[in-house]
C-alpha cells in the first residue's frame, strides 16, 4: 500500500523512516541514509517532546544489510545507557533477532570459544580480553566455513584487531559493536565495526597533522604512521589494514564524524562521502567496514613492507619436531555428521595453506566415525588432493581398526562413484 503525505500530514517524514507519535518506522535497513535519520528522529522524540518510551517498528522490513544495521543498533544501546530510553521492538523480523540487533551481547569464554557460532551477529565489546576473544573467535569460525587463500585468515586477524583495538586507545568510551558475515556464494568477507565515541577527526585534530575537518582526518588516518599519540601508537594499523584491502583487491569503508571514505580497490576508485549528522560533538561515531575476497592471496610480507605475522592457534598445534598435529577429538563437533566432517576439513585446508606444511590427522581417543564423516573428510579430499599429494600433505594416524575399516569403504566407495562417472 503507498502511504500517502496527505494521510500523514500530521507525522513527521524522512526519506528512509516515518515518526507517528512516539513510534519511529523503518522502510529499510539497507540504505546507510537510514543512520543519520534514525539519529534526527530519536533526537527529535527524545529532547523535542520528551518521550521516554519509543516504539520501533520493522514491519516493513524484508531486507536487512550489515551496514547501517550495526550502527543502529548500537545508538539503540546509546539512548538506553545515556538517556535511560525504554525502546520497543514491533514486529522484529528473525533475522534481526538472529543477529541479536535489539540487544548486542558481550562476548564470554563460552560464546567464543572454538566450537560456538559467532559469524552474523552483532557483538558489543568494552575492553582488550573481549577484543582478544571476538578476534579469535570469529576467526576460528571462518577457518571452519570456508577456505581461504595463502594470508588471508593474517589480514582477518590484522584487520579485526587493530579495529577494534582503535575503540579501546582512541574512542574515549570504550565501547565498540562489530558483526562479522561469510558470504559463501561470492567467497567474501564483510566487517563492520562502530564505535559512538570522539570520531577519528577529533582525535586528529590537535595533533601535528591538524586535519581540516572529517574526510582529510580519514585520509590521514591510513597512513603509515600516522597516530594521535606516538606515546600511545605507532601509526601502522589502519595503514596495514588499507594495505592488505588494496592487494586483496577488497574495499574499505571509514565513515567518521561529517565525512567518510570508501578506498574501492574494484573498480579503483576512492569514493567521499560528506555533511553526515552526527549524534553530538562529543560523538563523532567512527564506522569502519572492510571486505575482503577469500580466493584471493594477500602477501603479509608485501603489505606490511617485511613484516610476518604468527598465527597463535596455528603455532598451538606444532609439536618441538615442527609437525602440525590436528587432535580430531579435540574438533568436538564430533564425527557422525557431514556437517562436522565439513567444517573439520575446512579448518585444515585452512591450516595447511598457512603453513605450507603437511599436517597429521591424529585420531587417538576416537572410538568410532560415521561412514559419511569419513567420506566428508578423507575420502573427498584423497579425491581432491590425488592420492599422491594427499599422501605428502595428510599423514592418518592412531586410528583404531574399526575406524579403518569404515574408511577403507567410504574411499573404496567415493573412488568408485568418482571414477565410474568419468568413464
Ligand atoms: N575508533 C576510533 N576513534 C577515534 N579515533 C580513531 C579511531 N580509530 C582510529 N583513530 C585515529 O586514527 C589514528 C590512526 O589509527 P591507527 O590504528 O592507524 O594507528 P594507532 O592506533 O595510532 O597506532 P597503532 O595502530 O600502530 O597502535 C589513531 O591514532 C586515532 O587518532
Ligand atoms: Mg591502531
Amino acid at each position: 500500500m503507498v502511504e500517502t503525505e496527505e494521510k500523514h500530514s500530521k507525522y513527521f517524514k524522512n526519506f528512509n523512516c516515518w515518526i507517528t507519535d512516539n513510534t519511529i518506522r523503518f522502510d529499510n535497513l539497507t540504505n546507510q541514509r537510514i543512520i543519520p535519520e534514525f539519529i534526527n528522529s530519536i533526537n527529535r522524540l527524545v529532547y523535542k517532546f520528551g518521550h521516554r518510551t519509543i516504539i520501533l517498528d520493522f514491519s516493513a522490513i524484508s531486507k536487512v544489510f550489515p551496514f547501517p544495521a550495526v550502527p543502529v543498533s548500537a545508538y539503540i544501546q546509546y539512548f538506553k545507557e545515556k538517556e535511560q530510553i525504554e525502546f520497543q521492538f514491533k514486529d522484529l523480523p528473525p533475522y534481526l533477532r538472529n543477529i541479536n540487533f535489539s540487544n548486542p551481547k558481550t562476548p564470554s569464554k563460552s560464546s567464543t570459544n572454538r566450537y560456538s557460532r559467532i559469524l552474523d551477529k552483532i557483538w558489543t565489546f568494552n575492553n582488550g580480553d573481549e577484543v582478544n576473544l571476538l578476534v579469535n573467535g570469529i576467526k576460528s569460525s571462518i577457518r571452519k566455513s570456508i577456505v581461504c587463500e595463502t594470508g588471508i585468515l593474517d589480514a582477518i586477524d590484522w584487520g579485526l584487531n587493530e579495529v577494534m583495538d582503535n575503540v579501546i586507545q582512541h574512542s574515549g568510551i570504550n565501547k565498540g559493536f562489530v558483526m562479522a558475515q561469510v558470504h559463501q556464494a561470492n567467497k567474501s568477507l564483510n566487517v563492520c565495526v562502530f564505535d559512538y565515541g570522539l570520531g577519528i577527526y577529533n582525535t586528529l585534530k590537535n595533533t601535528e597533522y591538524n586535519p581540516g575537518n572529517a574526510i582529510d582526518a580519514i585520509s590521514l588516518c591510513v597512513q603509515e604512521g600516522v597516530t594521535r599519540d606516538k606515546k600511545v601508537g605507532q601509526g601502522n594499523g589502519l595503514w596495514g589494514l588499507y594495505s592488505m584491502v588494496n592487494l586483496n583487491g577488497g574495499h574499505l569503508t571509514i565513515i567518521s564524524g561529517k565525512g567518510g571514505l570508501n578506498f574501492n580497490q574494484k573498480d579503483n576508485k576512492i569514493y567521499s562521502y560528506q555533511d553526515i549528522i552526527l549524534l553530538n560533538n562529543e560523538n563523532q561515531a567512527t564506522n569502519i567496514n572492510f571486505h575482503l575476497n577469500l580466493d584471493k592471496n594477500i602477501s603479509i610480507k608485501e603489505a606490511l613492507k617485511g613484516y610476518e605475522l604468527i598465527d597463535l592457534f596455528v603455532e598451538s598445534l606444532e609439536n618441538e619436531r615442527g609437525q602440525f598435529i590436528y587432535k580430531i577429538s579435540e574438533a568436538a563437533s564430533g564425527t557422525g555428521t557431514r556437517q562436522s566432517a565439513i567444517a573439520i576439513k575446512n579448518e585444515i585446508l585452512n591450516i595447511q595453506k598457512q603453513t605450507q606444511k603437511s599436517i597429521t590427522l591424529d585420531f587417538s581417543d576416537i572410538g568410532i566415525i560415521s561412514s559419511s564423516f569419513a567420506d566428508e573428510l578423507i575420502a573427498k579430499l584423497i579425491v581432491m588432493f590425488g592420492f599422491f599429494q594427499f599422501q605428502n600433505t595428510f599423514k592418518l594416524i592412531n586410528m583404531n581398526s574399526t575406524i579403518q575399516a569404515i574408511l577403507h569403504r567410504s574411499i573404496g566407495m567415493r573412488f568408485a562413484e568418482t571414477y565410474n562417472n568419468e568413464v
